[in-house]
């Protein structure tokens, strides 16, 4: 019902302020998190505008305080926050980790995002909100809300995989910026970017998971009838790494001289395995081939027929005639 939607909002509310608080008014909080964030380049201001907070270790010290407070069980029980253990015992879930609230387009706390700050592999770096009603991660961006007015403004959204990342972009005052979140990309928040532009540019981890999450999310924004540009940073580098290792203006002008059509992308990066092979070669054509065919606009299928011929050396009318053959298929 409407009400306990809003009883979670409200105790979600609450506990961002608590970690916020802990973060920045505990000894624990300023020892541990504080550091963590300064160890990772973060500025103030990023704490301040992106609400990040402290879990302190120790069971249940969100749940007392809460229960202090006068919040219920229940709603810190449906929101995730808390658990209870088959002998009936409820414990936090996040507890020493940094945290990153996750707003939704109005505002609203849906949910939290919570790292360890150890380097233990054997513990999840990230520890997230369980999926309830209030929170569908399929349909949230992270940072959309802070980013939004920039999105529409620049009328180009920059599209990154995690928190860190867009926190640090903004930092480096690139605000047009939002995450996935560590889920593959979904029609929902293509749809969401769209209400601001349709211009989108993939800035992935410059690694194999991050090159293959870029692959699946050109062909779903390709379908949607989205503008997408891809640029692949340095092998090894995120954005985050990328944004702490350059200038505010080194990070602006990579960006412009470095993003490429998905034509460019795809042949670069599927081109270099197939070597001179060429049934591999001829495989990849047709991969990029039905990745145009996707594309709901006759005119825009025709542009990137022309650009797939000319990067790579292919008669226009043949790859004209698949392209068509694909996209009737698709219908
Ligand atoms: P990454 O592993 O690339 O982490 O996951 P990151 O964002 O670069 O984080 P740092 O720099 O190591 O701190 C990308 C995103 O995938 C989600 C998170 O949203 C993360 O930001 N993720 C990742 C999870 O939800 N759980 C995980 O265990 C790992
Ligand atoms: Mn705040
Ligand atoms: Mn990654
Ligand atoms: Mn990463
Ligand atoms: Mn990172």
């Amino acid at each position: 019902a409407e009400t306990d939607r809003e009883n979670m909002l409200a105790v979600n509310d609450f506990a961002m302020r608590y970690f916020e608080k802990n973060l920045k008014e505990t000894q624990e909080g300023r020892d541990i998190g504080l550091s963590y964030f300064r160890y990772r380049g973060i500025s103030d201001a990023m704490v301040e505008r992106f609400h990040l907070g402290y879990a302190v270790e120790g069971r249940d010290a969100l749940f007392a305080t809460a229960l202090e407070r006068g919040y219920s069980e229940k709603y810190l029980l449906s929101t995730g926050l808390c658990s209870r253990t088959d002998d009936g015992r409820v414990f936090d879930r996040f507890r020493g980790r940094v945290i990153y609230p996750i707003l939704s387009l109005s505002g609203k706390v849906v949910a939290f995002g919570g790292r360890t700050l150890s380097k233990e592999k054997k513990i999840a770096k990230y520890v997230n909100s369980p999926e309830s009603d209030i929170y569908l991660k399929r349909r949230e961006l992270y940072g959309l809300y802070q980013a939004k007015q920039a999105i529409a403004k620049a009328q180009k959204c920059i599209l990154v995989e995690g928190y860190m990342d867009v926190i640090s972009m903004h930092q480096a005052g690139v605000c047009n910026v939002v995450a996935s979140s560590g889920t593959a990309l979904t029609v929902e928040q293509v749809r969401l970017i769209k209400r601001f532009t349709s211009n989108v540019t993939l800035i992935y981890d410059s690694d194999a998971a991050g090159i293959k999450a870029s692959l699946r999310g050109i062909e779903l924004l390709l379908q949607d009838g989205m503008d997408i540009k891809v640029l692949l940073l340095p092998e090894g580098d995120d954005p985050d790494s990328f944004a702490q290792s350059h200038s505010s203006t080194e990070v602006e002008e990579y960006i412009k001289a470095h993003e490429t059509d998905f034509i460019s992308f795809m042949a670069r990066i599927l081109m270099g395995e197939a070597a001179d092979d060429p049934a591999r070669r001829a495989q990849v054509i047709t991969r990029i081939v039905k990745t145009i065919a996707l594309i709901p606009d006759e005119i825009t299928r025709r542009v990137y027929v022309q650009e797939c011929s000319r990067l790579l050396f292919m008669d226009e009318d043949v790859l004209r005639r698949e392209v068509g053959k694909y996209y009737n298929e698709y219908r």
